[in-house]
């Protein structure tokens, strides 16, 4: 799935996966210490701008423009800023010991591999998979 596929997907008025963040990343939000989190395949930003709401500095990465567009509408929306970089995350290059933490969305092959270079890269993780045939998540976490 290429990045015509998601922005097809994204293209319409509603958020695709809401608005309200992830129950996993939710429940283990608080323990990421004070710094820069990085979201990978964050898609329309619902976990970016919740993470960005608990005072972070989020940058939130994902192949799709129109869905980085929708997360910065996101953003505007609940007053709080957020950094969003377009980009294919088999290429993207993870600054090491830049972050506090990551919240990466493991639902494809290439997050899944930039994931793992975000574990090694963080001081804290907050991965988590997304268990396709029920549509429930699964959480993966070092905090
Ligand atoms: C199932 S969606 C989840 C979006 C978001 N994490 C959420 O839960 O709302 C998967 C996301 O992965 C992104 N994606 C897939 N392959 C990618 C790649 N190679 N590089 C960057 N992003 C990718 C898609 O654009 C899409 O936004």
């Amino acid at each position: 799935m290429d990045a015509e596929f998601w922005n097809h997907r994204y293209a319409r008025d509603d958020f695709v996966y809401g608005t309200e963040p992830n129950d996993f990343v939710a429940e283990v939000a608080a323990r990421i210490p004070p710094g820069p989190v990085l979201c990978l395949a964050e898609g329309e930003g619902r976990n970016a701008v919740y993470l960005a709401s608990l005072g972070h500095a989020v940058t939130a990465v994902d192949l799709s423009m129109v869905a980085l567009g929708k997360a910065q509408k996101l953003a505007a929306v609940h007053g709080v800023k957020i950094e969003t970089v377009v980009a294919d995350l088999a290429a993207y290059r993870i600054e090491p010991g830049a972050w506090a933490g990551d919240c990466s969305d493991l639902g494809a092959p290439a997050p899944a591999a930039a994931a793992k270079r975000a574990r090694a890269s963080c001081g804290r993780t907050a991965v988590w998979r997304r268990v396709r045939a029920r549509s429930l998540y699964a959480g993966a976490t070092d905090l």
